[in-house]
């Protein structure tokens, strides 16, 4: 089964009061495929992602769902074919695993909603897809971070929708847990052709699982495309304002991002030039003094970064 909602961005601009945070922002999703948003913290990742879902107007520009503008699709039918699993939220007190997971079926639930099989069948895959269902009858508000973020995830799995837009699915969980929902969301895309935007701060994993790579700096699209051809050291410079080495990942094939942070500039420069894609870039950083010493940098930034 493949399905091929076209998701595209014309034109786009969103803000908070009088701040414009998403500018004039154009981006097509490739339907049927995984893609991956990378950038530093409050570059608009998350506006981007909410206004796609329909939960920020648009100042300007649209957003086009099958060529229908998202913000006059009704919320609920919406719902039905695109869904979103926030940067973070908040259960209701008291609810239980089951009971907030089963809410990813409301979109699909008439006026004088009857529970069915099927939305039985969709609650528990969603529970035994994220691992939750040992948990189903723990009140949501009791759990780790870990499986707090892994019932979220379950949640937006049992609306079952051919577009599902994800901000930031693995933060909180394990390395374990984090490569099984990224292979989760895999299966999903191979087997349902479900497009799956999400946005990821490990920019590796990013580039291991994204067929397509969006690169944001400032509320704009720097650079988007194939991994091989986004994740350079040239881009992780001009987005990041981090030196890095760019290899090739043994496992994947794929580019593989090694930070070099300030305090590793001169092994860095005495080491082998990079045999990536990107080596015209060079080894050492603008964070070097000429004789390979650290000195501090200013963009030297922390890559992975929750901004809450
Ligand atoms: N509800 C809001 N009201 C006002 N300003 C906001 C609101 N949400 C976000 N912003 C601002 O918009 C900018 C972009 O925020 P956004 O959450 O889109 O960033 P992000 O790229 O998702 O960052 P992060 O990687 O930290 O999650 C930031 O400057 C932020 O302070
Ligand atoms: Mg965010």
């Amino acid at each position: 089964m493949t399905t091929s909602h076209t998701l595209v961005a014309e034109g786009l601009t969103v803000g908070y009061g009088d701040r414009t945070v998403v500018h004039d922002l154009s981006l097509v999703v490739p339907p049927g495929s995984v893609t991956a948003i990378v950038g530093p913290n409050a570059c608009g990742k998350s506006t981007l992602l909410r206004a796609m879902a329909r939960l920020l107007a648009p100042r300007g520009g649209h957003v086009l769902l099958d060529g229908a503008a998202v913000h006059r699709t009704p919320a609920k039918a919406l719902a039905r074919t695109l869904g979103l699993l926030p940067q973070s939220s908040i259960a209701p007190e008291g609810i239980t695993v089951a009971d907030l997971v089963g809410r990813g079926r409301h979109p699909h639930q008439g006026l004088f909603s009857r529970w069915t099989r099927e939305d039985d069948l969709a609650v528990a895959e969603a529970l035994e897809a994220t691992d939750t269902v040992q948990l189903a009858e723990r009140p949501v508000d009791e759990l780790s971070g870990g499986q707090r973020q892994r019932v979220w995830i379950a949640m937006a799995l049992a609306q079952r929708t051919d577009v599902l837009l994800l901000d930031e699915p693995t933060t909180f969980l394990d390395v374990s847990h984090g490569v099984e929902v990224l292979d989760l969301l895999t299966d999903l895309n191979r087997a349902r052709g479900t497009t799956v935007v999400m946005v990821l701060h490990d920019l590796n994993m990013a580039a291991r699982y994204a067929d397509h790579l969006v690169a944001m700096v400032d509320g704009a699209v720097h650079a988007s495309g194939a991994p091989a051809d986004v994740l350079t050291e040239a881009c992780v410079r001009t987005v990041f304002g981090l030196d890095c080495r760019v290899v090739e990942d043994p496992v994947s094939g794929r580019p593989l991002m090694v930070p070099i942070g300030r305090h590793h500039a001169g092994r860095a420069a005495a080491g082998a030039e990079p045999d990536g894609a990107d080596g015209a870039d060079g080894a050492v950083g603008a964070g070097s003094a000429p004789d390979g010493a650290p000195v501090p940098a200013a963009g030297d930034v922390a890559l992975v970064g929750r901004g809450r």
